[in-house]
Order: structure tokens, then sequence, then C-alpha cells
């Protein structure tokens, strides 16, 4: 047996104390969300129906360190620290001079990093009395890691799950109602918001946020929580980039180059933020690739503007790049990445230029995807199989280079409630679904009516 290591180990007494808040370090003011009502900036009233205070606080911290609750961290060493693996097997396939590093979540109960912000949402919210947490969930990851979570800290869930997951992910159900929640098929009948887009029998992210959030704010005993887009949630993925930070140094290497998948921008904030902190404040020269799929193209297609956060207008409006709220992308496999907006701070990061966006059609994800399980062992999650897209992609460009750049991708779940995808794709039966650019532009004339952000 060889002595080159394969994976890069830390004790549980390396999970981190703190997360990163990325904010003041960004350039320049932040653009204040807007009420969905008075388009004037929100603050932190707009959003006490529906989020605890402690994640509010959260939310709009101006400190760029903010502890991790010892219970918190009680709850993560069930699977944290997460390993980071060298991807030799993978690298002698491609035959690239590249070195290739991957930092694996899907070690979590629920398959990805959505427990290392559902954990940090469902404690906020029993420390604050509430009885109940209801959401959305595209892929059935959040969902699930959502469903776990409530039960560590004795909340119901209530979980609205897009049509078009509910359909071909059965388990993950099973899943979420295993650990106690109940599960609707979205768009549903128990909403208002359901029933106004019966004529979207798939279901979109922005449909279940709806929903979920219509519940919420009935109730007061019931809070909304959100798995993706929003600051606190993209704060308690930083957990992912530390780690890896302290096992790169372990490995004796410094990435060139980190690579995650964007659905709303939190695992990709996960990896990458630790890494950018360093770009923004000691100048390291690390570069950032963002990959989503090209059905739903928010970061390289959309405007840059306020909108919605879900589809019929009930969250405050945030400035990013979006397909229109309305918009309802092609049910791709990749039901994360099916989302019209994403996180403002990763928007900003690519209007700077300091993050790089790239588009990757399903079929080409999945032929990666496939190549990855046969040699690093891992089936991935349909998402991303887009950011091992986008370093396959840089271990050719290495290779032509002839130069060895370190790769660093967030492999953010496995796949293994994901096989009816990865049988279409085998079979030949996996379809290349169009983005509508004229879908988009009519979507686009439906957004609100606010100045454009500068
Ligand atoms: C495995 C997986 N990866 C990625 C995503 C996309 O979300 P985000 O961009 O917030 O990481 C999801 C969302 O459900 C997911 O389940």
């Amino acid at each position: 047996m060889s002595d080159e290591p394969v994976k890069f180990l830390l004790t549980e007494r390396d999970i981190p104390t703190h997360w990163i808040n990325l904010l003041p370090d960004l350039p320049g003011e932040p653009l204040p969300p807007l009420n969905p009502a008075t388009k004037e900036p929100a603050g932190p009233g707009d959003l006490t129906p529906i989020f605890p205070m402690g994640l509010i606080q959260q939310e709009v911290s101006p400190e760029p360190e903010v502890e991790i609750p010892e219970e918190v961290r009680e709850v993560y060493k069930l699977w944290r620290p997460t390993p980071l693996y060298r991807a030799r097997r993978l690298e002698r396939a491609l035959d690239t001079p590249a070195r290739i590093y991957y930092k694996y979540e899907g070690v979590s109960p629920a398959g990805s990093h959505k427990p290392n912000t559902a954990v940090a949402q469902a404690y906020e919210n029993a420390k604050a009395g509430i009885r109940k947490l209801c959401t959305e969930t595209g892929a059935g990851q959040w969902g699930s890691a959502l469903a776990f979570a409530c039960q560590e800290f004795g909340l119901e869930c209530e979980v609205f799950m897009v049509g078009s997951s509910y359909d071909q992910k059965p388990y993950r159900r099973s899943m979420m109602e295993t650990w106690g929640a109940s599960v609707h098929r979205s768009p549903s009948d128990v909403t208002e918001a359901g029933r106004s887009q019966a004529s979207h029998p798939t279901g979109s992210l922005g449909i279940a946020i709806s929903e979920a959030v219509e519940i919420a704010a009935q109730d007061e005993g019931t809070n909304y929580s959100l798995g993706s887009v929003l600051n606190h949630v993209l704060l308690h993925q930083t957990v992912i980039g530390q780690e890896a930070i302290a096992q790169l140094e372990q490995a004796g290497d410094e990435p060139d180059v980190v690579i995650g998948c964007v659905g709303g921008g939190s695992n990709f904030a996960g990896i990458a933020y630790p890494f950018v902190r360093r770009v923004l404040r000691d100048g390291a020269r690390t570069r950032f690739l963002a990959a989503e799929p090209a059905a739903c193209p928010t970061l390289t297609r959309g405007v840059y503007r306020y909108d919605f956060g879900d589809t019929v207008g009930m969250t405050p409006l945030m400035p990013m790049f979006t397909l229109g709220h309305d918009f309802v992308p092609p049910p791709v496999h990749a039901g994360g990445l099916r989302y019209h907006g994403d996180a403002p701070s990763l928007c900003g990061l690519v209007k700077a230029g300091l993050v790089e966006a790239r588009a990757y059609k399903q079929n080409e994800t999945f032929e990666a995807a496939v190549r990855f399980a046969r040699t690093e062992g891992i089936i991935p999650a349909p998402e991303p199989a887009h950011a091992i897209k986008a370093v396959m992609d840089e271990a050719q460009a290495a290779k032509d280079a002839g130069d060895q750049r370190v790769i660093l991708f967030g492999l953010c779940g496995h796949g293994n409630f994901d096989l009816a995808a990865y049988d279409a794709y085998l079979s030949g039966t996996l379809e290349d679904p169009e983005f509508s650019e004229a879908d988009m532009e009519e979507a686009l004339g439906r957004l609100p009516d606010v100045p454009v952000p500068a």
C-alpha cells in the first residue's frame, strides 16, 4: 500500500467555534432588502412574523464572526468534521497534472450540507418557544435536513415539496416522514398560494416557498425556515470552508480555484466564503467558480434587479440576479438548483467579478457524475454534478496549460435517492430541456417596479 493520503480528517475538537460572516468585508455598503408592500428598506421588524429574533440578528449582524451555540456544536458532532478527500483516482483517470480535492458533506444524516443550517435554525426557533417550522424543499435534501433538525429540538415540521421532485423521489418523502415531518406535494390545495399556481403542476421552489410562508404567517407558533439565499443560512454553512482550510493545511496545499454548484448559494458560500475573505483581506489570488444548470441560468443569463424571493410576492425584495420570480424553470433532476434568484451577497461578488459563473446542461453533468462515481466511488447528487463538470473542465485546462493547479470543490451531497435520474441518463432517455428566453423575458416584465440597484 502506498503512503499517499487520500482522506484528510479532523477531530470533533476541531469543529469550528464560530461562523464566518463575510458581509463586513464586502466592498461598499450592502443594499437593504425592501418591504414587499411599501418597497421601503425592510428592518428586523418586517421579519419577526416568520423568523425568531436570534436568526434575524444573525441576518443583519455586522460582526465578522458569530459564535456557534454549544447545543448546535453538540449536534454537529453527529457528522462533523466532514472528510476532505484528494481525488487521486479521478486525477489519474483524467490524466491531469491538477491536484483535485473535495469536501464531502454527504456524510450528514440527511446526506448533504443542509443540516449545517437546519440544526442552527431549529435551535434558535426552539429557544424562542416556537412549536412548528414550515418550509419548502426542491431536491428533498433541505426538507429532510429540517425534518431531522426539528426532531433534535422537539419541533413539528411541515414541508411543501416541489411537485417534480415529489414524483421523482418518493423515498425522500419517506425519509422526512421517518423524522416525523408531514409533507405536501406543491403546488398543493392547502394554501391560497398553491391553489393560485395549480396550472404549474411540476411546481418550483418559488411556489413552494410561497406556500410555506403563507402557513407560517398565519400562526404565531409556526415559523418559516429557508434552506438557502438568506445571509444567516450562508453564515451557518461556513463551517465547511473553515474545516477545508485546516484540512488543506494538513495536505500542504493551497487552492488555486474553489468550485461549487449554486441553487441559492449556500453550499457555494459555505466552502468559498472563508477563502473569499482571505482574498479580500490578504490579497490571496484564489479564483472562484459557480456552476449552475443551463436550464435555470440565474447567474449567467439573469438580470441584476430587486425581486421577490418567492413566486407569489410575499417575501422581502432582494437585490440579485433573477430570471423573474414567477419564471418556472423546466423540471431538471437537480431540483435544488431550480431557483429563479440567488443570495444577494453571492450576486454582488459575481457582479464585482470576484466569482465567475458557468452554466452546464443536464446530460454533460451526469456524464461527469458517472465518471466521478466510477473512480471515486461516491454517487454525487445531481446538484454537485454541475460542480464536478466544472472541475473536469478545469482539470483539462490545467493539462492543456501544463500547470499543476490545485482545485478544491464542494461535494455537497450524495445521490443515493436520485437513482431515477441516473437510470434516465444510463438508459439514454435523459433530456436537456431548453431554457426559454421568451419565458424569462415575460417573467422579467412582471418584476416589481423599484429602481435597479447600482
Ligand atoms: C445537494 C444539494 N446541493 C445544492 C443545493 C442547492 O442549494 P444551495 O445553492 O443553497 O447550496 C441543494 C438544494 O436543495 C441540494 O440539495
